[in-house]
């Protein structure tokens, strides 16, 4: 794990992290995400991308909750066992030095995984999550060209690496510019605080 930060404009960056799993935790993630596109495919789980002025999506590709399918039954998956890797001690060490900031990952108590599969000609327009950090994870099922995930407000473009990890603050605008050919898959792992129980 390898993590470098993009300093920003005003006194806070964006985590990228490189090499994120191990490389028997990233096969064992592709063969599931081998399975899921099939998934993906059949549309039988949709999301409900961000929307423009119009009310037209503002994210073509094909994208389900994989808490949706799995019922919230996280020992199902390998994938959603993995992830949990994100809340590890390694990261909070490396990300905290950084900024205080990061440490609200390793506070909020709701997480959901968000799997999408760009495809040539999809994307997703700049927009913002309804989350308070978002990690986004890419991994390439068919080596793929395009798919740059860009931050406009500060003319950042990071290249959509296999097993890198981005980290960002949900209200900063970001977006996937169209693949052109293969699939990207990345995974958004979305941060938030719950009220309640
Ligand atoms: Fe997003």
């Amino acid at each position: 794990m390898v993590v470098s930060f993009l300093d920003l404009p005003n006194n806070f960056s964006i985590a990228i992290v490189d090499n994120f799993y191990s490389e028997t935790e990233l096969k064992e993630i592709k063969d599931e995400l081998k399975l899921l596109s099939a998934v993906a495919e059949l549309k039988v789980f949709v999301n409900k991308a961000a929307e423009d002025e119009e009310n037209n999506s503002k994210q073509k590709s094909n994208s389900f909750f994989l808490d949706d399918f799995y019922n919230n039954k996280r020992e199902l998956s390998k994938v959603l066992n993995a992830n949990r890797k994100l809340f590890s001690e390694e990261l909070r060490t490396k990300l905290v030095e950084k900024n205080l900031f990061y440490d609200h990952i390793f506070n909020v108590n709701r997480d959901t995984t968000l799997l999408n599969f760009y495809k040539p000609t999809d994307y997703y327009k700049p927009h913002k999550d309804n989350s308070c950090f978002t990690a986004l994870t890419f991994f390439t099922l068919e080596e793929f060209y395009g798919g740059d995930l860009v931050f406009p407000e500060y003319n950042i473009k990071v290249n959509a690496v296999e097993n890198r990890m981005v980290i960002f603050p949900g209200f900063v605008l970001h977006g996937s510019e169209d693949v052109t050919k293969g699939i990207r898959v990345s995974m958004a792992q979305f941060l938030n605080y719950r009220a309640g129980n």
